[in-house]
């Protein structure tokens, strides 16, 4: 799939979390294509090097320092890290995740705990630790999730954890006003190693295939969707382009939301 978004983030110093998975890692590369510069972040220091010399080889400027999400000193040394290395920053891109599907009678309060901060302590911190760095014209773009929209079963700590990105996306958007603008992406299924590994507990063959297809026949586009098809939309509510649009959340989720 070839989308063109050259140029378009030129120069734009740029945060990413969860950089390592399977949306992270698409987005730092596109976010780079288009001519950002990008500090990305996750768990793994080795997986995030192994980033980091990949897209150095391709001549992207990007640099990878390990943080965790939920961690307020972790998220306030990241910050220092990119206040030091560049005096400043015009976009945070806070995408890191976690899912669980247990139904709500079994969820555990440790799971439930881990669940909000991941999801969206994490996302509190990360607007906390770096909107002050940010001057007119900073953009934040949070990945919530069309289940933080729709209620599904087994999904009340991740639905919920998620609905609480977009409105602290609104919140923000309101608060941070007029400098810094504040938008929610909610994707449906897209085929990273979150959903796959959610579904690797059907019973492999057959079934586990039914499942997976499954997925996408609940949507009017009939499939799952690609990291590809979702960070073009970050890219443009990073860019200049979107310069009037803030607090707003937007489904890419093959039409389920309209369903
Ligand atoms: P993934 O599991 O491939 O990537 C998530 C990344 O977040 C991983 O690299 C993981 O190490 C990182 N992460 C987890 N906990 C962290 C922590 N405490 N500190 C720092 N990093 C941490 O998942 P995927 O699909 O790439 O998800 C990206 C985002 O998109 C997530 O927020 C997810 O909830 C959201 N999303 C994904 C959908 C999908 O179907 N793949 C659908 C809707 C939303």
């Amino acid at each position: 799939m070839s989308t063109t978004t050259t140029g378009r983030l030129a120069g734009k110093r740029t945060v990413i979390t969860g950089v390592t998975g399977g949306m992270g890692r698409v987005a730092c590369r596109m976010f780079c294509e288009a001519g950002a510069r990008v500090i990305g972040s996750d768990l793994d220091e080795a997986v995030g090097r192994g980033l980091e010399e990949e897209l150095g080889a391709a001549g992207h400027d990007f640099t990878f320092k390990a943080a965790d999400v939920t961690s307020e000193a972790e998220v306030e040394a990241l910050a220092g890290f990119v206040r030091q290395r560049w005096d400043g920053l015009d976009v945070l891109y806070n995408n890191a995740g976690i899912i669980l599907g247990k139904p709500l009678l079994g969820t555990t309060v440790e799971e439930w705990d881990r669940l909000h901060a991941v999801n969206t302590r994490s996302v509190f911190l990360a607007i906390r630790a770096f909107a002050p760095l940010m001057g007119a014209g900073g953009s934040i773009v949070n990945i919530s999730s069309g289940g933080g929209a729709r209620a599904m079963r087994n999904m009340s700590a991740y639905g919920s954890s998620k609905a609480g990105v977009i409105l602290l996306t609104k919140v923000a958007a309101l608060e941070l006003a007029p400098d810094i603008r504040v938008n929610a992406i909610l994707p449906g299924t897209i085929d990273t190693p979150m959903p796959r590994n959610f579904i690797s507990r059907v019973p492999a063959g057959g079934e586990r295939e039914a499942a997976w297809q499954a997925l996408g026949d609940g949507r009017p586009l009939k499939r799952v969707g690609l990291p590809e098809e979702v960070v073009p939309l970050a890219i443009f509510l990073a860019s200049d382009e979107a310069s009037f649009i803030t607090g707003v959340d937007y489904f890419v989720d093959g039409g389920r939301a309209a369903a």
